[in-house]
């Protein structure tokens, strides 16, 4: 039985409230806070940085916060990320000039590793480190902005992907992010995925944030992956 993870994505959270609102989807039944980090620069989008993740932590969440770097470059911002109490961080091969190198840094730093393809990316940059990565994050949609519609192309790639880790033997996630909703992640969750980032499908489910709600979309969700 697959162990499935539900990840909020907070960039579709209200921020004015951001740690009762991680609290609540929490409550709910979601699994992992995922924290999108963008710098204006590698994606056209800036959104939050280590002392956002340190906040969380300090409010309380203890839960795994799941720290997507959509930054370049990568390593100097790592450190920070993991002493602000990040648990995974994942970043994407062409923003990083040692891919190796990086994901070697993150674990020094006692942080999950992680790689992230964007929807034309190729899973060449597996060969070589896949006994350096913890999760394996594939873009469903590319990166930068919340609340676009999934690309069906994924769900191929995420089959290539649930042959390359069952094949290997090794214990690493496999995670999409974008477009992820209660009426497409059974099918995303039979292409071999087993880590849900979602954002705009939760929070904005309603489009009120209201929190009331999360009970009922997050067991939607589990619904789903039944
Ligand atoms: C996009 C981000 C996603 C995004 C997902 O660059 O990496 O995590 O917040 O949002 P939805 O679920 O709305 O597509
Ligand atoms: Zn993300």
């Amino acid at each position: 039985m697959t162990n499935f993870a539900i990840a909020p994505s907070i960039l579709a959270a209200d921020f004015a409230r951001l740690g009762e609102e991680v609290d609540n989807i929490l409550a709910s039944g979601a699994d992992i806070v995922h924290f999108d980090v963008m710098d204006n620069h590698y994606v056209p989008n800036l959104t939050i940085g280590p002392l956002v993740c340190e906040a969380l932590r300090n409010h309380g969440v203890t839960a795994p916060i799941d720290v997507h770097l959509m930054v370049k470059p990568v390593d100097r911002i790592i450190p920070d990320f993991a002493k602000a109490g990040a648990s995974y961080i994942t970043f994407h091969p062409e923003a990083s000039e040692h891919v190796d190198r990086t994901l070697g840094l993150i674990r020094e730093q006692g942080c999950k590793s992680g790689l992230v393809f964007n929807p034309s990316t190729s899973l060449s940059h597996l060969d070589y480190v896949l006994d350096k990565v913890d999760m394996i994050l594939l873009m469903s949609v590319n990166p930068g902005f919340g609340g676009q519609s999934f690309i069906p192309a994924t769900l191929d790639k995420l089959r290539q992907v649930r042959k390359i880790i069952d094949d290997s033997g090794l214990d690493i996630r496999l995670e999409v992010d974008g477009g992820v909703k209660v009426d497409n992640i059974g099918e995303i969750a039979a292409a071999g995925a087993d880590t849900f980032v979602s954002g705009s499908g939760l929070f904005a489910f309603g489009n009120d944030n209201d929190p009331n709600q999360y009970d009922t979309i997050v067991g939607q969700m589990r619904d789903a992956l039944k």
